[in-house]
């Protein structure tokens, strides 16, 4: 399963590239006014300088004409950039005249396997499932990874189920196991998954005995 960060922080993105584990990154209006402080095509086009991973855009518009200028706008931006448009029917429309353009689209707020399917038939190359947002209204945000990705192993269909709204360690572990070819996530997700509190006592405890057979060495050539 490919991670993508789920921000529009700079900095974040960087420490991510700098491990290693960056596979694109993901941005919606919300996120980028969390740093705000420099127009949005100036973060989309360092956040592509970063990663030549698949970055996404999302339009603001909610009529046809401004999905479509808007994402052919982030298109020109940089040859990674995914053009994120939100589930509806304008929006299914927009991706279809989007892929006919060879612009690829991340199709968002997805909360049914069957809006999934929509987007998928239209042409989006990205199908994001929010898990967090069904979790909170009591419902398995898990089992529409589940479906969408066993309905695209089953149909052949290209493209991929990225599973957002992640909130925890737990949801990428599930979600990996529910098939999902990509997970975004939230930087601070990303570092409670690097730790566990037994590798933290592990690494010090090593430092400690290290320290401590230096030091009787040292005592050792001293005397
Ligand atoms: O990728 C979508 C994500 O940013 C939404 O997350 O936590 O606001 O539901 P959340």
């Amino acid at each position: 399963m490919k991670i993508f960060l789920d921000t529009a922080d700079i900095n974040e993105i960087r420490v991510a590239a700098r491990w290693g584990v960056l596979d694109g990154v993901t941005t919606n209006p919300t996120l980028y006014a969390k740093v705000g402080g420099a127009p949005y095509d100036d973060v989309l086009r360092e956040i592509c300088g970063i990663t030549s991973g698949p970055v996404s855009a999302e339009v603001i518009a909610d009529d046809l004409e401004g999905m479509l200028r808007e994402g052919r706008h982030f298109a020109t931006l940089a040859p990674n950039i995914v053009v994120k448009v939100p589930m509806s029917e304008t929006g299914l429309e927009a991706i279809s005249r989007l892929a006919d353009e060879g612009i690829r689209t991340n199709c968002t707020l997805v909360f049914s396997a069957n809006q999934g399917l929509l987007a998928a038939k239209a042409g989006a190359s990205l199908i994001s499932p929010f898990v967090g947002r069904l979790d909170d209204i009591n419902q398995d945000g898990m089992i529409v990874i589940r479906e969408l990705a066993e309905m695209f192993a089953i149909h052949d269909i290209e493209a991929q189920v990225l599973a957002a709204s992640i909130r925890h360690p737990q949801h990428v572990t599930q979600a990996a196991l529910a098939g999902a070819h990509i997970a975004t996530i939230p930087f601070k997700v990303l570092q409670q998954m690097v730790h566990h509190p037994l590798t933290d006592r592990g690494i010090a405890q090593f430092k400690a005995d290290w320290e401590k057979v230096q030091g009787e060495l040292a005592a050792r050539r001293g005397s």
